[in-house]
């Protein structure tokens, strides 16, 4: 038989923990709940600043723009991704694809002896720095057709690189369009 003592003692000890379990409760509430701040963290005095530059999502600069800023010598690194396929210096030829001295301004699909897409001769033209940009973003997408197994360079920058070195593959490489 349980005295009234050793009872109390039982009820005491579970309102206690319940008593505290509440307060804690509570207490949590308090530190943790004051309202979600609508930003995480604080307010510092960049994040004004921040937020006028550029954001990701910003369209892409124009080419003649990324092209001045370009660095050939990147772009020559850049390119070893091309160098599977094509060549590029001076009187070398065809590899899977025609050789890219000269490139720029050259009449498209004019490599003679090359095996070109009939779907890229039929383009006509002269490569442009443009056109040339265009190509090597989505090749299937711009000419609809072609054999080029490239996937294409998503980077708008390294499209520039890559196509300010492609302009020093001359004997008189263009000038580059003013931006
Ligand atoms: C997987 C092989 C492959 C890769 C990689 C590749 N190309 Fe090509 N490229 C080709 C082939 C094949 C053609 C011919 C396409 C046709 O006839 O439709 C071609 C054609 C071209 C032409 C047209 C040349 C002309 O004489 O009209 C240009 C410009 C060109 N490539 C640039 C590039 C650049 C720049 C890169 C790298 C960013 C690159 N290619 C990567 C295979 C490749």
């Amino acid at each position: 038989m349980m005295d009234s003592f050793e009872f109390n003692k039982i009820a005491g000890g579970v309102l206690g923990t319940l008593t505290l379990t509440m307060m804690l409760g509570i207490a949590a509430h308090m530190i943790f709940a004051p309202g979600v701040p609508a930003k995480p963290g604080y307010d510092l005095p960049s994040a004004a600043a921040e937020q006028t530059s550029a954001t990701p999502s910003a369209p892409a600069e124009p080419l003649p723009v990324l092209l001045a800023k370009a660095d050939p010598v990147k772009g020559q690194a850049f390119a070893k991704a091309c160098g599977a396929c094509h060549n590029f210096e001076k009187g070398q030829g065809a590899k899977v694809g025609p050789p890219l001295w000269g490139v720029v301004g050259r009449q498209v699909a004019s490599v003679a002896g090359f095996n070109y897409s009939d779907a890229l001769k039929a383009k006509g033209g002269a490569w442009t720095m443009d056109d040339v940009n265009k190509f090597i973003t989505n090749p299937k997408a711009y000419v609809a057709g072609t054999k080029m197994g490239f996937a294409g360079e998503g980077s708008p920058e390294k499209r520039a690189a890559i196509i300010a070195y492609l302009d020093k593959l001359s004997d008189n490489p263009e000038p580059l369009p003013k931006p």
